[in-house]
């Protein structure tokens, strides 16, 4: 069975990919991610904060070189481990890329349009196949306006596009008014692809201690269907890859975001909770319903239930919306 997928102009050999995550900031689970069949990896991603800590760090050891202080030296260990981590990114990044065959995607994690955007140039030095922008801005200010985002984002992809040739994702969230109109514009200002969607952080309450609770919950399959919706409407009509990400568990999300049209499907949540060799019992469960079929290849259902391809387009929007809640209704 061919199972050979397109993303961002790179050649996979599955359609399945491990998401940025801590899975994938180790090397031993990028191996084994590529012997259980996994298409690609995305490492976890470098944030803007740390970026920028190193090159503050970097600046205040070349004023203190200036003083010519005989004591100088003496502070470089400690400054040293502090700005390491930039470095340590760039490392694990080309030991990767050494160690296996399969694409390997970088990750750069940032709101604003500052110098850090470098930092991309040197990812693509250490061998990355592409990188994946992740956005990640919640407009708390209600002065914010929604152009003011789209602008944010639009901004960023097109400095990191200045500097880099490899193939550029955008990771955002699906808060847009117009979901299709932001894809459109990050399309056109340079997306080699889109990721739908990011999973925001949300705090909860204690009601025990009457404080916010911070802490992250892993997806479960009811999460595809917000990713799955903008999959199936954009399917076809941008000129983008197009990845799932949020909510897979089973083999059974993997193809229904195959159907609504994603070029790749991605995984995080899943692995955390089943570990490593999860990667291969997702790919096991779409070969078999594939030769259920009597299907060789993925191209005779990719986009299969995209809106274009739908003999009711509609199926997607408003008017299937009343329809199901007027059968509800008649039933109680
Ligand atoms: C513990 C954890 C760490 C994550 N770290 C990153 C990260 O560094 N960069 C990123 O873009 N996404 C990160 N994500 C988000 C995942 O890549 C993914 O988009 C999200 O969890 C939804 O996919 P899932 O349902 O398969 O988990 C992280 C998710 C989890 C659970």
């Amino acid at each position: 069975m061919d199972l050979t997928t397109y993303y961002l102009g790179l050649t996979l050999k599955s359609p399945l990919i491990a998401s940025a995550g801590p899975i994938t900031g180790r090397l031993d689970n990028i191996r084994r991610l590529e012997e259980f069949g996994a298409g690609a990896v995305v490492l976890p991603s470098i944030f803007e904060e740390q970026i920028e800590q190193q090159k503050q760090m970097l600046e205040a050891l070349a004023t203190v070189g200036t003083d010519s202080n005989p004591e100088a030296p003496t502070y470089f260990p400690a400054a040293a481990s502090y700005a390491l981590r930039p470095a340590q990114y760039l490392e694990l990044l080309h030991d990767a890329v050494e160690a296996v065959d399969i694409p390997v995607i970088a990750s750069l994690n940032g709101i604003s349009g500052r110098g850090w955007i470098d930092y991309a140039r040197q990812i693509e030095d250490a061998g990355a196949d592409a990188l994946e922008l992740n956005i990640y801005f919640i407009p708390a200010d209600p002065n914010v306006t929604g152009p003011e985002v789209e602008r944010r984002y639009l901004d960023i992809l097109k400095r990191v596009k200045a500097v880099v040739k490899i193939p550029v994702a955008v990771k955002l969230s699906p808060y847009f008014s117009s979901m299709g109109h932001m894809a459109m514009q990050l399309v056109s200002a340079g997306a080699d692809g889109l990721v739908l969607f990011n999973r925001f952080y949300e705090p909860d309450i204690d009601l025990a201690r009457l404080a916010l609770q911070h802490s992250l919950e892993l997806s479960t399959a009811a999460e595809i269907r917000l990713p799955l919706l903008w999959i199936g409407v954009l399917s076809g009509r941008i000129e983008a890859s197009l990845s799932a990400s949020s909510g897979v568990e089973t083999a059974d999300e993997v193809i229904k975001y195959l159907l609504a049209g994603a070029d790749v499907v991605m995984t995080t949540s899943s692995l955390l909770k089943y570990g490593v060799g999860h990667m291969k019992v997702l790919l096991d469960g779409l070969r078999n319903w594939l030769h259920a079929r009597d299907l060789t290849t993925l191209y005779s259902i990719r986009g299969r239930l995209s809106q274009r391809e739908l003999a009711n387009p509609t199926a997607f929007e408003r008017a299937n919306y009343i329809e199901i809640l007027q059968s509800y209704n008649s039933s109680h």
